[in-house]
């Protein structure tokens, strides 16, 4: 693709992406209908619907010839990486924009052949959107992202991480973990997978680690990070396919090879 078409593309996402953005939150104080999907945890509501609509009516004018992943129905049925594909979740962290009404992204990644492109995560409430292009940098709004610092060691790191890691579970030895905890100086949990890629893009976190993404939770984050030399695998340390529903190690190169060893690889059931 050419610099041109590439520019052109971005520009039109990340406007489409504003716009939505700012009609997300006019309507943030209308009454919700929310629906649940596969489990009582998995809510889905309106709005999620609406915003996936909105980009696969948007795709569908303006770039026929692609296909859509989304996590709410309105795309394709996608069976291999061939052509323009764009990954979207409209909203990531559907729990918290119910509950909180705040912490949720809209997440975009465009895919060429299997490869990122361009990445937008939009922290819809705080009004900051991450953006990528491949060998072009990452920015968190007009200000490009710092490469990671190759330096930091794991005692002064920060990693995210939910708290199903710390009871009883099918893919890893709990108490592994457990000294994890103690051994990094924090922990957090923010409920969108999407912001936690955005906040190791910007080194407010130094990993995240989670056990079971869709493609439309990974996609924008994993070229975001990749932008500012960050690694993105799956908890056993191998490459992840775009098309792909995995386990996700995304984080500062320093730690990978430390956070594998001697904490998720030795937990491994
Ligand atoms: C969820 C969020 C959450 C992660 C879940 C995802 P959704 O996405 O990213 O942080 O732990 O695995 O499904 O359902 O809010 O789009
Ligand atoms: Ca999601
Ligand atoms: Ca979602």
């Amino acid at each position: 693709m050419d610099v041109i078409t590439r520019e052109t593309r971005f520009n039109r996402v990340r406007s489409w992406i504003l716009e939505s953005g700012a009609y997300i939150r006019n309507k943030m104080n209308d009454p919700l209908t929310i629906d649940t999907k596969s489990k009582p945890k998995d809510l889905v509501t309106a709005m999620d619907r609406k915003v996936e609509f909105f980009f696969a009516s948007k795709i569908k004018r303006y770039y026929p010839e692609h296909l859509l992943l989304g996590e709410e129905g309105y795309g394709d049925k996608i069976t291999d990486s061939t052509g323009t594909i764009w990954v979207i979740d409209p909203i990531d962290g559907t729990m918290n924009f119910v509950h909180q009404k705040q912490n949720f992204a809209i997440s975009v990644g465009i895919y060429e052949q299997g490869v990122g492109e361009i990445g937008f995560i939009y922290d819809v409430m705080n009004n900051n959107l991450y953006s990528a292009m491949k060998n072009n940098g990452a920015y968190k709004n007009d200000k490009r992202l710092k490469q990671l610092n190759e330096n930091i060691s794991l005692s002064k790191s920060i990693i995210c991480l939910n708290h199903y890691w710390l009871s009883e579970n099918r893919l890893v030895d709990e108490k592994i973990m457990h000294q994890l905890i103690k051994d990094v100086r924090g922990t957090r949990t923010y409920g969108s997978a999407a912001l936690e890629f955005a906040y190791v893009a910007e080194g407010a976190a130094d990993a995240y680690i989670t056990m079971s993404l869709e493609p439309w939770d990974i996609a924008a984050g994993k070229i975001i990070v990749e932008e500012v030399g960050g690694i993105t695998t799956n908890i056993a340390g191998e490459e992840i396919g775009m098309l792909d529903r995995t386990s996700i190690l995304t984080c500062n190169p320093s730690i990978q090879s430390l956070l594998l060893k001697n904490y998720l690889l030795k937990a491994k059931k």
